[in-house]
Order: C-alpha cells, then structure tokens, then sequence
C-alpha cells in the first residue's frame, strides 16, 4: 500500500522578503493558482490562515463539471459546451455573469487536460441536478474529488517546492500610493507576530462566507439559524481585504442552501448529490416523493424546507452504494441506516412499509420505462432492488456564497467605477457572479480550477508588462 502523503508547511522563519505573487488561500483555486504560476516561471507564496490547508474543497464530494472532454467521449458522452453554459445559466435563474461564465463554460475541459498533465485523473463521469447529460468528472475509484484534489496539488507543489505557509493570516494588501499597484502584503504568524512581504500581484483564493454568524446576519438574516457544512475558517476575510482597497462587491445575499444534509449530531457532514446523481431518491415522512431529486439545489432545498419535517430520507439500494466511494465513510461514521428488506428499513426511519415498498415499485418501474411521469426526472435513473436498501436522514444547509468580489473574467478585481485594481486578482468562491441564483453541483471545483489557472495566466500576463 502507497505511504500516506503528508504535506509539511513552511516554518515561518523560511519567509522571503519578496516574492512574484502571494495567494492568500489554500483551497482549489490558490493551490491552482501556485501550481500554474510556478509552470509559468513565477515566485509564487501561498499564505493559509487555517492549520489545514485544503478550505472547503477537502469537503467536495461529487466531482467537477466539464465539456467536451476526452472524458465524456470514452464513456459516450457527446457534449457541447453552448448546452452546458445554457444549462447552467437557466439553473443560476438567469442571473449568472454572462462573460465570466463564458469563460468557464469554454474552458473546463483544458482544465480537465490540465489536470490529467500533473497526474490528477477523473476518468469517471456522474450527473448533478439541473444537468442533462454526465458532466461530473470524478476520480476512477469514485472517490470524493476534494480530497484527492488537494492531495495531488500539495503533491505537485512539494515537489516543485512552493513555499506554503499554514496558520499565517494576510492582514493588509498594500498599495504604492504612487503607482497605484500592489506592491506587498502584511501577515500575522501563528505567534501573532506581524511580517511585511514585498509583491508584485496578490491573488485572493481565500473562498466564501458560509461559515460567518456575522455575515449571514448582515446579507441573509433569514438564513441564519440554518447549520453550515463549511468549514469553520471560510468567514470572507478576503472580502474585508479587497473592499479595504475599494473593491466592489456583488450579489451579498444570493447563497445556496444544499438540499441534502446529515445534521443529526454536532457535526454536520454534506451527503455529496452525486448520490441522487447515482439514483438515490428522496422520501417525505409519508414515504412518498414529493420532487424531481435532480432538480437545481434551490428547488430541491425549497421542497425539503416545505416539508413539515423541514427533513427527507434519501434512499437507495446497494447498486448506488457501488457507485459512491464516500457512502462507505458515512456508513462508517454511522450516517446510514441500512436494512436487509424494505419492510425492515421502513421500520427503521419510522414510515409506514407498504407504502414505502409502493413507491420503491413506481419508481423501479419509472426507470424500467425511462418514464417518470410522477416528477419528471430524467436523469440519475436507477433501480432500488438490491438489498441492503439504506436511508439518509437529510435536511437542507448553508453551503455556498454565490456573492463576492467583482471580478472580470481575466480575474481583475474591479473597484467601485468597474475598473481594475492593479495587481489584484480573484478566484474561487471569493468571487461572485458566475453562478447567479443557483450554483450547479459540481461548478465549483470546476471554477476553481478554471479560473485559478486564470489567475496566475493574467498575473504573469501584467508582470511581463
Ligand atoms: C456535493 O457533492 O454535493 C458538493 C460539492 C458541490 O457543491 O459541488
């Protein structure tokens, strides 16, 4: 068996006086952002203020979305990527930045390559709610995406030796006043002790705000008794950042709520969708369903929430279990409930068999006829027949802040009048508007990636000039 791979950070007194670019976050988009920096020849700095580096992507389960992959063509997957801008642009309600999704609709699959070129394979495809055909790129082995994705970067990055620093908070983006550009940042170490870095760019990777009590107050107050499944350091400090400089925000109160939560203990674990995406269903407490499961999250989370409950179950039979690596770690955690007959399950989650067992039978059929007159559902069609059946007892929670910083889509903060701060970048969930209303499960690994790689393209772009 491989060793575990452990990536060990930079000791604080390894710190240089001056580097190309720093990127203030190590999820996705800043590890991206270091790694394609470094292909282009930049010094790049990673600065991460939490002790685990990874930020919300380490808890991605699904995969990542991307066209006109070689991928999709080995499993049969015609694509284009006009359709999945489309699509993604009906499930944002519209309301997505047309250019920056341009961007990102045109450019996952290089991403996807990209990917393939540093030994980071997704070579299997599942589906994701308001998608019409398999997009969801995921590891052969069906792992989880996030994890593998953060291990394989700090993989790359070690080798390449990027300096990443852990526990070490940006707490200023400075300015030459003359110039009118980033010229340095200052950090506080682990000790508390403050360090000023000469650079030239800054890229903020630094992800979203679902995890801040005190941003949900401000943006969303409705929302703010909901459970989160971000980690607990995503509290929008590169916003505080970028607006310091006069950078313009947009879209604050549009954020997700992920339809499919486990909360039943204090600590709240996300069942990825590539579960319904696999076939699992969604019961109410009269064991009936009640909606399209692969709806966006939007409309399946308003449904959950209308329930009287405010809760579902997913259910499935061991061919979904196959299909998803994660459900044998919620199995073990203790997540799932599991039983050898639907009678038995039936009794388990409390709801009454014999109509459990008449909705497992209209659905099987559903999907023997490829016809689910019930909800229209037209993807993620499987069977529930093998046993074991299992339940997930779900409600929906805060997951992703669709708001941000105005970026463009060379990843150019822009300020109040709409024109770039010089040398400051964004990418990730820190920025807003490419998802609109309703972020597409599986977007957003692939933004990460699209548009960290963006972000060191254009940075090293401005420092030839
Ligand atoms: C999920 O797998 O449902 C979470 C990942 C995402 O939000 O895209």
């Amino acid at each position: 068996m491989a060793d575990k791979f452990y990536f060990e950070p930079y000791k604080i007194e390894q710190l240089q006086a001056s580097y190309d670019v720093a990127i203030i976050g190590a999820g996705g988009a800043g590890l991206t952002a270091a790694l394609q920096a470094v292909e282009l020849g930049l010094k790049p700095v990673v600065f991460e203020k939490m002790e685990r580096l990874g930020g919300n992507t380490n808890r991605a389960s699904s995969g990542m979305n991307a066209s006109e992959t070689s991928v999709q063509l080995k499993h049969g997957v015609i694509d284009d990527f006009k359709d999945f801008y489309q699509e993604t642009y009906v499930g944002g309600g519209k309301l997505n930045d047309p250019k920056l999704l341009e961007y990102f609709a045109s450019h996952t699959s290089q991403a996807i390559a990209w990917l393939q070129e540093q030994g980071i394979r997704l070579d299997d495809l599942t589906i994701t709610g308001a998608m019409s055909k398999p997009r969801t790129h995921r590891p052969a082995s069906t792992a989880p995406i996030g994890a593998f994705m953060i291990t394989n970067l700090l993989k790359q990055l070690q080798q390449k030796q990027v300096a990443i620093f852990n526990q070490t908070k940006v707490i200023e983006l400075m300015m030459d006043d003359a110039k009118q550009k980033i010229c340095g940042i200052k950090l506080e170490d682990a000790d508390q002790k403050i360090h000023q870095v000469e650079v030239k760019a800054v890229i903020l990777a630094s992800g979203g705000f679902g995890a801040s009590q005190e941003l949900m107050n401000k943006y969303r107050p409705d929302l703010a008794h909901y459970k989160t499944t971000n980690h607990e350091g995503a509290t929008g400090d590169g916003l505080a950042l970028a607006t310091a400089l006069g950078a313009q925000l947009r879209d604050m109160d549009l954020i997700q709520i992920h339809p499919t939560v486990q909360q039943d203990n204090p600590h709240v674990y996300l069942i990825g969708e590539a579960v319904r995406g696999e076939g699992a269903i969604l019961i109410n407490q009269d064991a009936k369903r009640f909606v399209n499961e692969l709806a966006t999250r939007k409309i399946v989370s308003n449904a959950i929430s209308a329930l009287e409950q405010k809760s579902a179950y997913l259910i499935f039979g061991e061919e979904v279990f196959k299909r998803v690596q994660a459900l044998a770690f919620y199995a073990h955690i203790g997540l799932v409930i599991q039983a050898q007959s639907i009678s038995q399950l039936a009794k388990q989650i409390n709801v009454d068999a014999t109509k459990l067992e008449n909705t497992l039978t209209t659905w099987n059929q559903a999907v023997d006829s490829n016809n689910d007159s019930q909800f229209g559902r037209t993807t993620g069609l499987r069977v529930i027949k093998q046993a074991p059946y299992y339940a997930i007892h779900i409600a929906p929670a805060i997951h992703y802040t669709m708001g941000g910083i105005h970026a463009d889509q060379y990843t150019r903060v822009l300020d109040e009048n709409g024109t770039p701060i010089a040398g400051l970048y964004a990418a990730g969930e820190v920025v807003g508007g490419l998802h609109g209303n309703n972020r597409i499960g599986g977007n957003s690994i692939a933004e990460t990636v699209v548009f960290g790689r963006q972000a060191a393209i254009q940075v090293a772009r401005y420092l030839q000039n």
